[in-house]
């Protein structure tokens, strides 16, 4: 898997989100000093900034094995407790998406998270009985789009709470460089540049976008990755100048168009762009409002001046009060 090769195997090659990194270095190796498997951390952040890769970079770090789980996957309760009977001692058990586990699921995890214990019904009825059965010490890392969306219990069996940021454009740029020399890609440093401001602030977009712009690069240009090959590659796939997608101008534009700039409810905008709600939460608004283009307020979503201007058009709400 060629996206897995591009990931970071050691803390000391990820890029960015520094302080992060400057938190995690500690506790890893107070946790080896103390030959303890880390705490649970979780990880909260839109998609494609890194949370899986972290967790694989945890694990390599601790000399220990990682497996692998989603949220949705993990269906039963008896799945869940396979796995845990299953881990060596320090191991690390990533569940992506952990804020989809279903309730009966996450009561497993209680126990299993502040024990290193499994609770287990056996039998129906009058004879049904709990046995407790230990489990080897590990650390559990999830990964959820939105931290709003876990249950307080879950949360707070975390010792370790942390969000990913957007990526900076020079971060950006760095990660795009050590991409392209991976795969022996040639772009130069303008190149770089203009791609980097048009990822989204996101490494997994700015990856995608490397190959496809190397791919105009081999048949529309000279096979190196120019500024003026990157702008041309990027306006015929649709990412503008911010790195704006279709779908987040479809959003800012229906709430222009269709609400006058808004406040427009999440319901509402979902049913006329023909869009999942979480797909609009969870993808779409963070990088929008990072940007300064919408708002949410308690009676809903606005653009901004800064987004109308986005459009060259004139924000009829401009002299108004901030909502
Ligand atoms: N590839 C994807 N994300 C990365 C990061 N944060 N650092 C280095 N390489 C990456």
């Amino acid at each position: 898997d060629s996206e897995l090769s591009l990931r970071p195997q050691r803390l000391s090659q990820y890029i960015g989100q520094q302080r992060l990194k400057d938190n995690l270095s500690v506790f890893l190796e107070a946790a080896k000093g103390r030959q303890e498997p880390v705490d649970h951390i979780l990880f909260a952040g839109p998609p494609g900034l890194g949370k899986t890769t972290i967790a694989h970079i945890i694990a390599n770090e601790m000399g220990v094995s990682i497996r692998t789980t989603s949220g949705p996957v993990v269906e039963k309760s008896a799945d869940l407790a396979a796995i845990l009977t299953n881990l060596q001692e320090g191991d690390v058990l990533f569940i992506d998406e952990i804020h989809r586990l279903n309730t009966s699921v996450e009561e497993i995890l209680y126990p299993a998270m502040e024990d290193f214990q499994l609770d287990i019904i056996i039998g129906q009825g009058p004879a049904a009985r709990s046995i407790k059965i230990d489990i080897p010490p590990f650390t559990l890392i999830g990964a959820t789009t939105r931290s709003g969306l876990l249950s307080s219990p879950l949360r707070d069996r975390f010792g370790v709470h942390s969000r990913l940021d957007f990526y900076e454009p020079a971060d950006l740029h760095a990660i795009i460089t050590r991409s392209a020399q991976i795969l022996g890609i040639a772009i130069d440093k303008e190149g770089a540049t203009e791609l980097s401001r048009r990822s989204r602030g996101t490494p997994r977009i700015a990856n995608r976008l490397l190959r496809r712009v190397r791919d105009f690069a081999q048949v529309k240009g000279e096979g190196v990755i120019t500024c003026e090959i990157t702008r041309y590659a990027l306006d015929q796939l649709e990412v503008d100048s911010v790195g704006l997608d279709y779908l987040d101008r479809k959003v800012l534009l229906a709430v222009i168009e269709k609400f006058s700039g808004g406040p427009v409810g999440l319901d509402t905008l979902a049913a006329c762009t023909a869009e999942e709600k979480g797909t609009l939460e969870d993808v779409c608004e963070p990088y929008l409002i990072q940007l300064g283009f919408l708002q949410r307020t308690p009676r809903g979503r606005v653009v901004t001046q800064n987004g109308y201007q986005h459009f060259n058009l004139v924000c009829p709400h401009a002299d108004e009060a901030p909502p």
